[in-house]
């Protein structure tokens, strides 16, 4: 399939899937995947190691962003980095993922996130997966898609996720922990969770990666004429 210069904007709650989607699109289409909830994930990395949150998630908000200044968090090979280090591994941790819709809530924060994805998205055939990439980060985005799925599903799938990694999970606290990151993701006052009027809903509580591929060719094919 030869699709034109677009981006592809994914939003959704947690644990839909939308970066096993996002890269399987990326990689069908040759286009490059972006995760911007790794970079959320990676600020909040850095603010839990240099004391910027308190375990009660109170956040030092004046030190953080004077902090963010000199902090080099990029993608590289292996995942997400911070200058040389590769901290894909940390950021899939519980206390990253309990302490990275507070951080998330934070304008500053938002702002460092925001740069950073605007400038690879200057490229064009991105695929970008996050909460508001098709509301605020990439409004004009060719493509927007809103994906949700049963939330019991999700914390199957999150869990699953983790242990393949090498992360103990305990399904309840999963479920709890991402009901809580939808609630203050779809409330914060900046940015919240919001489906852009112009995308594309997909439920994907039943279908399989390839049911998905097969349906997001479709989108394509009617909208692009490819
Ligand atoms: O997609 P994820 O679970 O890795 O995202 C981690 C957190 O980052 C999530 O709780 C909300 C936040 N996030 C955000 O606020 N805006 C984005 N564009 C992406 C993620």
């Amino acid at each position: 399939m030869n699709i034109p210069d677009i981006i592809i904007a994914i939003d959704g709650y947690s644990s839909t899937g939308k970066s096993s989607f996002a890269k399987i699109i990326a990689n069908e289409f040759s286009f490059q995947y972006l995760d911007s909830g790794a970079l959320y994930r990676g600020v909040t990395l850095f603010a839990i190691e240099n004391g910027f949150i308190s375990d009660d998630c109170t956040i030092d908000v004046q030190g953080l962003d004077a902090a963010m200044e000199s902090l080099d968090l990029h993608f590289g090979q292996e995942g997400t980095y911070i200058g040389e280090r590769c901290i894909e591994k940390e950021i899939r941790s519980l206390e990253v993922a309990g302490k990275v819709s507070p951080i998330a809530t934070v304008a500053e924060v938002r702002d460092f996130v925001d740069r950073k994805l605007r400038e690879f998205g200057k490229r064009k055939r991105v695929v970008m997966d996050g909460r508001d990439i098709g509301t605020t980060v990439f409004p004009d985005a060719e493509l927007k898609i809103f994906m949700t799925a049963d939330p019991m599903i999700r914390a199957h799938r999150r869990a699953a996720e983790m242990e393949a990694k090498g992360v103990k999970a305990d399904l309840q606290e999963v479920l709890a922990n991402l009901q809580e990151r939808d609630r203050i993701d779809s409330t914060r006052e900046v940015s919240p969770l919001t489906q852009a009027p112009d995308a594309i809903v997909l439920d994907n509580s039943h279908m399989t990666i390839e049911d998905q591929m097969e349906w997001i060719k479709g989108v394509i094919s009617e909208r692009f004429g490819c």
